[in-house]
């Protein structure tokens, strides 16, 4: 039986070696390439994604609606990216989005502390420019760019925070 096989497949082993690691090289080769430049495409990808001009603006909120100490959610730039609108004590506007920069916990609007607060561990953004101000969060808080349109307030985009969108 043994000597039918090898009349149907005649395999000279020493080539069949060689053979297999000259290919296993040529694939992890190409792997590796196919791998690095999947990598830097990804980057390249999720930085123009994030303030890449493909951010449509977006009418938000209407200025004179939101008090001093209040604050309203929307979304942005995707339907699923939970975003927070405030209007700081001193009358300022600012916006971020809401999902904690630690495990993804909604962050709410603490306007007497002129911070956002995130529940789960403790963690606080400054309202100003989202800095972290206390807790666990590694990164701030990625704060939405706005743009006054009359009494329309409108986001275009995403503040840079020192290489953390
Ligand atoms: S999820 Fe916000 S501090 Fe942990």
């Amino acid at each position: 039986m043994n000597s039918d096989i090898r009349d149907d497949f005649p395999v000279d082993w020493e080539d069949d070696n060689h053979v297999t690691r000259r290919e296993f090289l040529r694939f992890g080769t190409l792997a590796s390439g196919g791998l690095a430049l999947g990598s830097v495409a990804l980057a390249g990808w999720s930085r123009f994604k994030t303030v890449g001009p493909d951010m449509e603006p977006q009418k938000i909120a209407v200025a004179s609606e939101l008090s001093p100490g209040q604050a309203m959610h929307f979304n942005y730039p995707r339907p699923v990216d939970l975003c927070l609108l405030i209007r700081r004590t001193n009358g300022e506007l600012a916006a971020f989005k809401r999902r904690c920069t630690h495990l993804s916990c909604p962050v709410g609007f603490e306007p007497e502390k002129d911070r956002l607060y995130c529940p789960c561990h403790n963690g606080a953004f400054a309202a100003a420019d989202g800095k972290v101000l206390q807790g666990p969060p590694p990164h701030p808080l990625p704060q939405i760019k706005l743009e006054l349109r009359g009494d329309e307030v409108w986001a275009v985009g995403l503040v840079a925070h020192g290489g953390h969108p």
